[in-house]
């Protein structure tokens, strides 16, 4: 069963005529989208908003209709991955790059509904390395200041060269051993010059869409 895909479509069960839906940015609510451009299809009066160029060529591609955020005051649902979800529902995202308008996104989102499978649902937030964005600009200073609060940061690299995100900035994974306080590191990296933002979501999620490889999807609601 994969797990990644149980979950994704599901979560589709939250989608509504005339909503005005966050669309996320990974392998797991790409299946979301699929089923998305589906219902869009068959009549369903809906509007994305992309979280990354990827889900917006996807988005495209099957002809959701799409509005920006410039053009928006607030988004009904937004459905996103994660790479880590704790019992509190604080998440750790930014594995595929996309952190800063995926937060943007879910801040003004009424609704933030996470797809995953459940390898990602974890009792202590950490085991992933925590993405920050950071600017291009003096990114050495900024990456020994965010080691301080007790990380080894490393720059993400693609193809042997650092990785740009969708804004021109570049990404640190950083390697906590644990993170006891997501609410207090979420707040102290913010707070770093050259720091975009950081892949903590804090206070954001409201529903875990998880799908299991036994072919089952829990639903937790905060
Ligand atoms: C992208 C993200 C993704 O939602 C997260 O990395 C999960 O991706 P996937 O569903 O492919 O495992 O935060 O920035």
């Amino acid at each position: 069963m994969d797990a990644k895909k149980l979950a994704g479509e599901k979560a589709v069960e939250f989608v509504k005529n005339d909503m005005i839906i966050g669309l996320g940015t990974g392998s797991t609510v790409y299946w979301t989208i699929l089923k998305i451009g589906e219902l869009a299809k068959q009549g369903l009066n809906i509007k994305g908003v992309p979280t990354s160029k990827q889900t917006e060529q996807l988005a495209n591609e099957l002809g959701i209709p799409l509005v920006t955020l410039s053009s928006i005051h607030q988004i009904d649902l937004t459905i996103d991955g994660a790479d880590e979800a704790n019992p509190e529902f604080e998440l750790i995202k930014g594995g595929g790059g996309a952190l800063l308008r995926e937060k943007m996104v879910a801040s003004i989102s009424k609704r933030l509904v996470i797809v995953m499978d459940e390898t990602k649902y974890v009792a202590k937030l950490g085991g992933f390395p925590l993405p920050v964005e950071i600017t291009q600009f003096g990114w050495e200073m900024t990456s020994r200041q965010i080691s301080a609060l007790g990380c080894e940061p490393l720059l993400r690299q693609k193809d042997s060269i650092p990785y740009i995100t969708d804004n021109g900035n570049y990404i640190l994974d950083c390697h906590f051993d644990e993170i006891k306080d997501a609410h207090k590191l979420n707040q102290a990296l913010n707070m770093i010059p050259g720091v975009v933002e950081n892949g903590l979501f804090v206070n954001m999620a409201d529903t875990m869409v998880i799908g299991k490889k036994d072919g089952n999807v829990d639903i937790l609601y905060k």
